[in-house]
């Protein structure tokens, strides 16, 4: 799921301290048969974004454990490409500033520039100045595995205050695609439960470049490496799984050969918001992912405030003036309009198409975003109106940060919409915010025991 690319708008997030549940006569919901509006009707899913993002180093065999035992529905990874052709599990095209690469001066020479064009995300640049760091290489083509275990992987603490603890920095190695599914086929059979996996294929164009005689071999590699380790193409499979792209030629090839469920995943890709791009997501996927401020504000005001060159199917790159495109009214005719944010769930469900949301960061992380345009999103106090807010738009899937507070909250509007309590007022007060986060802490610590440091030195991985 993307997120660094626009990190600075995208920490919507909020510590809410002792918030308290409202007396029941006031609650806007209603007792009804029809509980969720979700498109099956059951409680939404909690996907652990990039594991538990939120406490441990993303992408790691910890991260994933973490989400794992606080009952995140599904866990996610990232795949990209090492140089000899790896799929491993990483964000980011580079690597500076969630490694410590720039304590291995052997590395430094790989030091470089790369903006390239991504038909979801939009254009990409990295530079050497990015977020102020001053090291910046391309995980795959610029280094091999090999090069790559040399490394560990450190929290990113992005803002004006650091949330995440630095305990767990430098315990892991960055992991293989097959490492991450054997790590959840371990950890679900101890806990019990079938925790679903939900990976995402990063930059596909950037991939096809590095082999550009092997059409689709970044696709293939990935399907084969799914198939090998316990998750045939077509079934039956250990546990649920998804597959995410944000690129539509990717995912129509992927579809092609899989019935594994794809989320069309949208951002710079705004034929997605429209009625049109609907109807056509749904003739290869199973659900939809727009970046969850479209379905908050009006479309037109987050296109202009995001300020991402946007596409329709890739037919709107040559303008550089972003207005014109967000504002091409012919365009947007083409494609029947975009949809009003508050219909979108509703559009996407008479469609067969479950809403997949990224992404609902932990009530502790400041935003050093204000609020003030476009109107209407969620401040840093407000992680229970949003994930409120989004429950009552019947979202199926949410990429969620601190899963043990998301699943909490989820548990309290369920409640609501019950009418039954299972959780006390005592628990409405508290969980959210400090007791959230100790007691994700005290299993974070209990991962570290298992994994990491705590053994004396040694290393769950190498
Ligand atoms: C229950 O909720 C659904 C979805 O919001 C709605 O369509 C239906 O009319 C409601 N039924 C009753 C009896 O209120
Ligand atoms: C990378 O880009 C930055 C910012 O534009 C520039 O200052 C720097 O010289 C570039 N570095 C290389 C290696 O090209
Ligand atoms: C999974 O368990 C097997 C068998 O105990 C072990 O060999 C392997 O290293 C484990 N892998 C991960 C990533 O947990
Ligand atoms: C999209 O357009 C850009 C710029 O015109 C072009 O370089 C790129 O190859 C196109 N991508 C696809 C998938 O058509």
């Amino acid at each position: 799921m993307r997120g660094q690319f626009f990190a600075t708008f995208g920490l919507i997030g909020g510590t809410i301290v002792g918030a308290i549940a409202a007396p029941q006569s006031e609650l806007k919901f209603k007792h009804n048969n029809t509980l969720w509006k979700t498109l099956d009707g059951k409680a939404p899913k909690i996907v652990g974004h990039r594991g538990e993002k939120a406490i441990m180093p993303e992408h790691t065999l910890g991260s994933w454990h973490l989400g794992i035992i606080e009952h995140a529905d599904f866990v996610e990874p990232d795949v990209v490409l090492t140089k000899d052709f790896i799929p491993v599990c990483y964000h980011d095209l580079s690597i500076g500033v969630n490694t410590d690469v720039a304590d291995h001066p052997e590395f430094a020479h790989l030091k470089r520039n790369l903006t390239f064009y991504d038909v979801g995300d939009g254009i990409v640049h990295i530079t050497n100045d990015w977020l102020g760091e001053s090291l910046f290489f391309l995980v795959f083509s610029d280094f091999s595995l090999a090069e790559l275990k040399t490394l560990r992987v450190k929290h990113v603490n992005v803002g004006p205050k650091s949330i995440r603890l630095p305990y767990f920095d430098q315990v892991f190695s960055i992991p293989t695609l097959v490492e991450f599914l054997e790590l959840v086929a371990n950890v679900t059979e101890k806990v019990g439960y079938p925790t679903g996996i939900i990976p995402e294929l990063k930059h596909p164009k950037y991939h096809q470049d590095m082999a550009p005689d092997r059409p689709h071999f970044f696709e293939d590699l990935f399907l084969a490496t799914l198939a090998n380790n316990g998750y045939p193409l077509h079934g039956p499979w250990p546990r649920s799984i998804w597959i995410q792209n944000f690129d539509k030629k990717s995912a129509q090839y992927l579809a092609s050969k899989t019935s594994i469920p794809l989320v069309q995943l949208q951002y710079a890709n705004a034929d997605a918001l429209t009625y049109h791009g609907l109807d056509e997501i749904a003739k290869y996927a199973k659900a939809v992912g727009p970046w969850k401020q479209f379905l908050v504000s009006q479309t037109l005001d987050v296109l202009k405030y995001e300020g991402v060159v946007y596409n329709f199917d890739n037919r709107t790159l040559n303008s550089n003036d972003v207005t014109k495109i967000a504002s091409n009214p012919e365009l947007v005719k083409e494609y029947g309009g975009f949809i009003p944010p508050r219909e979108y769930v509703r559009e996407a469900h008479k469609r067969g198409l479950q809403v997949a949301g990224y992404t609902y960061y932990t009530s502790n992380q400041p935003s050093y975003r204000g609020c003030e345009t476009p109107k209407g999103c969620f401040t840093t106090e407000d992680r229970r109106d949003e994930l409120f807010y989004f429950f009552e738009l019947g979202m199926d899937q949410l990429f969620c940060e601190n899963n043990a507070e998301a699943v909490t909250l989820r548990q309290e509007y369920q409640d609501r919409l019950t009418g039954k309590h299972t959780l006390s007022v005592v628990d409405y007060k508290v969980t959210f915010g400090k007791r959230a986060v100790a007691e994700v802490e005290a299993r974070a610590e209990r991962v570290r025991e298992l994994y990491g440091a705590g053994l004396g030195g040694r290393r769950f991985d190498h």
